[in-house]
């Protein structure tokens, strides 16, 4: 890798990705500080994720993804002695602090973990449980939002006889795929996915990923993975998380995912991408 092919892109900088400019960042954090108790798990974090674009977070195990992930929807805060400094920004604005504006930040980010986790109710009201929580829907009105939810986490064919049946009763991948239309149903910001696919098959797994680049425009995807292949066939930016000075986690660099795995910027990614680290 020669000198000139280095180049730095800070996060509030528009990079290109093929050629075309990213839209301004849905959500971004400028100098994030996390503690749990008197740990320090993140620091200094400029993160940000462009608007309708998928990111990725890769970084070696306990560097504090997972963390910014649930930082970003204010879950966090539900954790005894978690503390958190810094800004948050969303599209632009500083995101709200007050207890009914956390509520709604929340509302406005979905979540999809490790493991599928569909409540135990029928399908159709796993993907009609959000909306109910909205407001009040006279019986049948709910129909067409959840056939629209399900049809775009690419599920409708395969539940359309069967809503009324346990969701606990699908496989893995078609629970993934439920989680992800429960929360498209409220027609979310962001959709935030921690490892979404790593209890899944290969086929579901790629399912999961298609359906990713589908919301291309539509929403903003956030995802913590593993797997670099996974990254570099998913997301549009990656960010590279690693443990720092106390094992606090540290950005070293984001980019375009082109850039990030042909020609990293810091020492620590490339030994990452490469292997020789992590
Ligand atoms: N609830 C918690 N209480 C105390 N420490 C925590 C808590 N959650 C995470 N940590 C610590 O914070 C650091 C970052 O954890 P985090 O789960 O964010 O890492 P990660 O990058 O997601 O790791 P992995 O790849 O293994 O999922 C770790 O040292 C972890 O032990
Ligand atoms: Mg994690």
């Amino acid at each position: 890798m020669s000198a000139e092919f280095r180049i730095q892109v800070a996060p509030e900088v528009v990079a290109a990705v093929n050629g075309e400019k990213l839209p301004a960042p849905a959500v971004e954090t400028r100098g994030l500080d996390a503690w749990y108790g008197d740990f320090q798990s993140l620091r200094k974090v400029d993160f940000s994720a462009a608007k309708g674009r998928v990111t990725a977070i890769i970084g070696p195990s306990g560097c504090g993804k997972s963390t910014l992930l649930r930082a970003l929807n204010r879950m966090n805060d539900l954790v005894p002695g978690y503390r958190t400094s810094g800004e948050m920004i969303l599209e632009g604005s500083p995101a709200p602090t007050d207890p009914a504006g956390v509520i709604a930040l929340r509302r406005r980010m979905g979540m999809l973990f490790q493991r599928p986790n569909p409540f135990p109710m029928s399908v159709f009201d796993n993907v009609a449980y959000g909306l109910r929580l909205e407001r009040r829907w006279k019986k049948h009105d709910l129909d067409e939002p959840v056939e629209r939810a399900l049809t775009r986490a690419g599920l409708w064919e395969e539940v359309k006889d069967r809503l009324s049946r346990s969701a606990l009763g699908l496989s893995g991948g078609q629970q993934q795929r439920l989680c992800l239309a429960r929360s498209l149903a409220v027609d979310p910001q962001v959709i935030l996915m921690d490892e979404p696919t790593s209890a899944l098959d290969p086929i579901a797994t790629l399912r999961v990923e298609e359906l990713m680049r589908e919301f291309r425009d539509e929403v903003t995807i956030i995802i913590v993975t593993h797997n670099m292949q996974q990254a570099a066939r998913v997301s549009d930016v990656t960010a590279f998380m690693m443990m720092g000075a106390g094992r606090a986690g540290e950005l070293v660099e984001i980019n375009s995912t082109i850039d990030l795995f042909n020609r990293p910027s810091d020492r620590r990614t490339e030994d990452y991408i490469t292997g020789r680290f992590g």
